[in-house]
Parts: C-alpha cells; sequence; structure tokens
C-alpha cells in the first residue's frame, strides 16, 4: 500500500495489539493509535477545538494575529515550516491569511491530508481551508533554501516541539503521542537561521512562556498569551 511506504506505518482497518503507534482507518478518519498511551489523535477541522476556537477564539485581536503583524488593510501570507497538526495554521487561516504549510513527518502529513479531505467536504470548515494555498511533505530547511526569491512569503512561522517537561502528566497526551513520534526537536535554531534570510517581512517563533529563547536569538518583541510567548524577529526593517 503506498501510504504503509511513504509512512511506513501500515494503515489498518483495526487496531493491532502488535504494534505500539499505528495508523487507523476508523469512522471515515485516518487516526493515529498509541497503544501505550491508549490515545488516537487524528485532524479535525470540523468539530472539536479548533472550529470552537475558530468561533470564540478573538479574531485579530489574539497574540498569534498580532505577532504575525495583522491589522486592519494588512492580512500577510504565512509559510508555517512545522505545520504539525495544522491546528495554529487553521487558526491564522480563519483570519484570513493564504498559508502554505510544510512538515516533515509522513505520519503527520498523512492526518493533515486526511483532515483538509473531511474539512473540505463539510461548509463549516470548506472556506478557511481553501486559505491552505499547499500541503508539503519535507524537510523546512531544504524547502526554504530552494525557494524561489522572488516569492518570499511575509510571515514565516516556527513552533518547534516544546522542550519535554519532567513531570510527563503535566503534558497532554496528545503532545506525549507526538514526543513519542517525533523525539526531541534539533533543528529550531537551523529553522530559524534560514527562516531569517528567506522570510519578506517578519519571522514568529512560539514558544512557551518562560521559555528561552530559539539560539538566545533576541526578538525584536514578544508578544504573549496565557500560557504562549510569540518571538517575533523583524526583517527588511519592517515597521
Ligand atoms: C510543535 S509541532 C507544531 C504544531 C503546530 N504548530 C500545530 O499547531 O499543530 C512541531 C512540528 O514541526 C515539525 N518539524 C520540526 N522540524 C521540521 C523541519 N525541519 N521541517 C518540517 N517540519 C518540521 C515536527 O515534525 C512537528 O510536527
Amino acid at each position: 500500500m503506498t501510504l504503509a511506504s511513504e509512512t511506513g506505518f501500515p494503515l489498518l482497518e483495526k487496531r493491532s495489539s502488535q504494534c505500539d503507534l499505528q495508523l487507523c482507518y476508523d469512522h471515515d478518519a485516518i487516526r493515529l493509535y498509541d497503544l501505550a498511551l491508549d490515545t488516537t489523535i487524528h485532524v479535525d477541522f470540523v468539530e472539536g477545538a479548533l472550529s470552537h476556537r475558530q468561533q470564540f477564539g478573538g479574531g485579530r485581536g489574539q497574540a498569534i494575529a498580532k505577532a504575525v503583524g495583522l491589522k486592519h488593510g494588512n492580512t500577510p501570507g504565512v509559510l508555517d515550516v512545522t505545520a504539525g497538526l495544522a491546528r495554529d495554521a487553521y487558526i491564522l487561516a480563519s483570519l484570513g491569511c493564504k498559508l502554505t504549510l510544510v512538515e516533515q513527518s509522513p505520519i503527520l502529513f498523512t492526518l493533515v491530508e486526511d483532515g483538509i479531505r473531511r474539512g473540505l467536504a463539510d461548509e463549516s470548515s470548506r472556506d478557511v481551508l481553501n486559505n491552505f494555498m499547499n500541503l508539503v511533505n519535507a524537510d523546512s530547511v531544504l524547502y526554504m533554501e530552494h525557494m524561489d526569491q522572488e516569492t518570499r512569503p511575509d510571515v514565516i512561522y516556527i513552533d518547534p516541539m516544546y522542550p519535554e517537561r519532567k513531570k510527563s502528566a503535566l503534558v497532554k497526551k496528545d503532545m506525549q503521542i507526538l514526543q513519542r513520534l517525533l523525539g526531541k526537536d534539533q533543528n529550531a535554531e537551523r529553522l530559524l537561521k534560514t527562516a531569517l534570510d528567506c522570510a519578506g517581512k517578519r519571522v514568529v517563533v512560539k514558544r512557551p512562556l518562560h521559555a528561552e529563547t530559539v539560539g538566545n536569538t533576541k526578538p525584536d518583541m514578544s508578544i504573549s498569551s496565557k500560557k504562549t510567548r510569540y518571538d517575533v524577529y523583524l526583517v527588511n526593517n519592517e515597521l
């Protein structure tokens, strides 16, 4: 099966007790199941937290919107180089940004692609998802290095894996699956450095509120919400 060769995981019709992490097709969605944590994740743009945040999330006043520079009359294009489960991308798309999403993990890429398939079939998420211009399965450093300089994105958005917490009970189960699937982030500094060379206007890095900056590189400004800080690096003297 193509999916198995692309992801290294077979797509199972039933959960198996033989493998630790597995992709299952269940209730019209591809889900990643973690046997040890006994939990699954899938991407759902129609119901649940994302659709709730789209309706009640605070619009252009929320920290992520300010961080990417959304203002009246300015809706930047965004390259999300750490797409993950496309949650942040969906919030930005619901605020009108056109996005390209790049994700290195073929498994997460598959989950997002499947979420988009279902989301495009539903009226409540279709318009927002039409702002996803492209979903790419690639290493973003290589992607940015080979990008056409004429078509620089206004904003490059980076959300590296959060540093591991000592008490795993503090980490939500879906983040624990991601940590088990992907391991520690090793390339946030490389992503930031490359992004600073490629962005048209600014680079935004999402961090836990009190975490150190990536690569000890001082941002031009930081915008914080309750648990999260967005470090903003302006390029080409953007004001
Ligand atoms: C914390 S998650 C991002 C979550 C995402 N912002 C969301 O809202 O769902 C970080 C993601 O970045 C991806 N990633 C890390 N380095 C990457 C690289 N060099 N190229 C592409 N994806 C990368 C990881 O595979 C992981 O899925």
